[in-house]
């Protein structure tokens, strides 16, 4: 596994659009091995292909661990990810990203979701997720198409700057 470079939002492959993946090789399994690797080593919650500069259609997400959640603290590979549902309950939240470093702003999403997506095989899944991994996924689902959660804010207080001395213990970076 190795790490990669994380690009920043004005990386112009931050705003393209991501192709869908059609090999499932070794290589896949490789690139979705990096990119778990780099989002922990980052501390991030989610990480898609655009920000470590590859423009397929993959993403990946790890919530932090919480016993009331089943769905935290196990890793996700997504790869040519399509929402097939979307609740009506929308929640406005905080979210941070690795390409925006420094910045949280609240951000309206869908409080849960239904998703289907390739493995790393190439084997058809379907998820559930609510609540913050339902976030984390629209953020990520986001990126495979160039849009960025600053993009969703209009208010400027909405938006603001943290430095790492803060204790930002619920802001999250993906
Ligand atoms: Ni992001």
């Amino acid at each position: 596994m190795a790490i990669r470079e994380i690009f920043f939002a004005d990386d112009p492959r931050l705003r393209q659009q991501a192709k869908k993946i059609k090999d499932f090789g070794p290589k896949l399994k490789k690139l979705a091995d990096d990119m778990l690797e780099t989002m922990h080593a980052a501390s991030g919650v989610g990480l898609a292909g655009p920000q470590i500069g590859v423009m397929q259609r993959i993403f990946v997400a790890e919530i932090p661990e919480d016993e009331d959640d089943p769905d935290s603290g196990k890793p996700f590979v997504l790869i040519n990810p399509e929402f097939t549902k979307l609740s009506d309950d929308i929640e406005e939240g905080q979210e941070g990203c690795l390409s925006i470093p420094g910045w949280i702003g609240l951000v309206n999403r869908h409080t849960a979701l239904e998703v289907k997506a390739r493995t790393v095989t190439g084997k058809r899944i379907k998820l559930k997720a609510t609540d913050f991994l339902a976030r984390v996924f629209q953020h990520e689902r986001d990126h495979l198409d160039g849009i960025l959660f600053i993009d969703y804010i209009t208010e400027k207080e909405k938006l603001w700057q943290v430095t790492p001395e803060d204790d930002e213990e619920d802001a999250f970076e993906e």
